[in-house]
């Protein structure tokens, strides 16, 4: 019964139809928001979390992400262009599987949006101290500069406060770009574009200031931890690495979740998508070989997991002894440069993390944002929260809430598990996103679609399976959040939105009433 409560995407583009927010986002412009929302924390941060799981073997981490995240991205382009409203993943779910599933689906978003906004402000927190620290040798105290680790002992969550209590500068960009957020788009997407120029400018120079140097002897041992560490779903080796460094990649679909902001979405969309993912990906792969065959990529150990107490003891001794490897460094890219005795150049890239990150917090916070908006639109979150703001044309009031979430999860969560446990969301999403697809193409064979998922029977099951298979391969921790978190919104549907929703108080006609009736085209949308 549950699964036939869906709303009809002709119904779905009405209802964006009328309430919906300023379209004001071009081609270019998108392409922009998804740079700046893929390059980040990822490549400036994990690179060295990469290193530790699979040393130089990151490589093909980096590509087995980025080919999941391509196959991805081509479903998420057929179902974004044919239902160009907010709310990405959840919106389409809702089209195609019924209410229940999209309300998980928006509950896990929360994990991939939120969550990934709290490990890029926990990112920058790393490069900003490490800029203050080169620049006026001052550091905060370690209890104010990073939140607590977190580890599972013997099946109990176990907080260890010896090296960080509360993760101050996280918290405070956390809240300065919910700021920035609240007080208008428009401001916010300009100022982006400046930073994705910075961001690219400072990779370019990296890549240019590595490459030519490359020793081939850092590549060996390829990969000691193996593909797959010690045993299928240890978190470690190459595929291990691929899991996390996913996050890397994560962001493409924040594109999509801005499509009731953009002009011409059917065509703009897709555009955006395919073209931020492609520049990403060569990028990261420049990068990555440039920091490996700089200073090399070995863990400090096989089998360690980056962040355990296990490998932070390592890397202190490392430090002691002036060893200063890849893999413990929290500023990765500006370290790498140091190292080369660039400094200034390191410096620079440090700087160029600094201003370009909160671009990634941003549109990550956008997109949390908007999924509310329309979870609330919905009735399946108090419709409150769909208030726009008369004068910033924003839903100030989710976009607040959100920024607080996202704050308080950066003050008290290393980078490494936050990356994790976002990316353990997504990849749910993923999956749905890819499944709805095929669904649509039985269900609905002649609605127009403007972008068409090319080989769709081979693509969209090669994105169902590789989700899967990067999920299995998270640490333990990441995997068993998702079913957790799920559990509790599972809680919290059938106390509010199964009652509150507005299809199950009939606001919008349930599908059967027209099911004879011809699918209506997408109506094109002037410019
Ligand atoms: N892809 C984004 C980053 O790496 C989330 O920071």
């Amino acid at each position: 019964m549950l699964f036939q409560r869906v709303k009809p995407l002709d119904k779905i583009l009405e209802t964006a139809e009328k309430k919906s927010l300023t379209r004001q986002l071009g081609a270019l412009q998108l392409t922009l928001l998804g740079i700046g929302a893929i390059i980040g924390t990822g490549i400036f941060v994990l690179t060295a979390a990469a290193a530790q799981k699979a040393g130089p073997g990151m490589m093909w981490s980096f590509v087995i992400a980025g080919a999941v995240c391509a196959v991805a991205a081509l479903c998420y382009s057929e179902i974004a262009s044919m239902v160009p409203v907010s709310g990405s993943a959840y919106t389409y779910t809702y089209a195609v599987m019924g209410e229940l599933l999209a309300w998980m689906v928006g509950w896990a978003l929360i994990l991939e949006y939120a969550v990934a906004a709290s490990a890029v402000s926990v990112g920058w927190s790393g490069y900003f101290m490490g800029l203050v620290k080169s620049a006026t040798g001052f550091e905060l105290p370690a209890a104010l500069a990073s939140g607590p680790a977190w580890a599972f002992k013997n099946g109990l969550p176990h907080v260890d406060f010896s090296h960080g209590v509360f993760n101050l500068p996280a918290v405070v960009i956390a809240l300065g770009v919910t700021w920035l957020l609240m007080i208008g788009t428009t401001e916010s997407a300009r100022v982006n574009a400046i930073l994705v120029a910075i961001k690219i400018a400072a990779l370019t120079a990296f890549i240019a200031l590595t490459l030519p140097v490359i020793n081939g002897a850092h590549f060996e041992p390829f990969a000691p931890n193996g593909w797959f560490g010690n045993g299928n779903g240890s978190g470690l080796g190459i595929v291990g690495a691929a899991a996390s460094i996913f996050f890397a990649y994560v962001g493409f679909d924040a594109v999509s979740t801005a499509a009731e902001e953009t002009r011409n979405p059917q065509r703009n969309v897709p555009i955006g998508l395919i073209g931020s993912l492609g520049v990403c990906t060569v990028f990261y792969l420049l990068v990555a070989a440039g920091a490996v065959g700089v200073i090399g990529a070995q863990p400090t150990a096989p089998g360690v997991q980056p962040g355990s107490p296990e490998f932070v003891a390592q890397c202190q001794a490392l430090l002691a002894q002036g060893q200063e490897p890849l893999v413990c460094s929290k500023e990765a890219l500006a370290h790498v440069l140091r190292m080369m005795h660039h400094e200034r150049i390191g410096d620079l890239v440090g700087l160029a993390a600094n201003l370009a990150l909160p671009s990634v917090i941003l549109m990550m916070l956008y997109g949390q944002t908007r999924i509310f908006f329309v979870m609330a639109r919905d009735g399946l979150l108090p419709e409150k929260l769909a208030d726009v703001h008369p004068k910033w044309k924003t839903p100030h009031k989710v976009t607040l809430l959100t920024g607080l979430f996202v704050a308080i999860a950066a003050a008290l969560f290393p980078v490494g598990q936050l990356a994790d446990i976002s990316n353990s969301g997504t990849l749910f999403a993923f999956f749905m996103v890819a499944v709805a697809v095929l669904i649509l193409r039985v269900k609905d064979p002649n609605r127009h679609r403007p972008f068409r998922t090319p080989l769709v029977w081979i693509v969209a099951p090669l994105a169902a399976a590789g989700t899967i298979f990067l999920y299995v391969n998270l640490p333990f921790e990441a995997k068993m959040v998702l079913p957790v978190w799920g559990g509790i919104g599972l809680l919290l549907y059938f106390l509010y939105g199964y009652r509150k929703s507005h299809l199950a108080r009939g606001v919008v006609e349930v599908p059967e009433a027209d099911t004879n009736a011809p699918p209506k085209p997408v109506p094109p949308i002037q410019d």
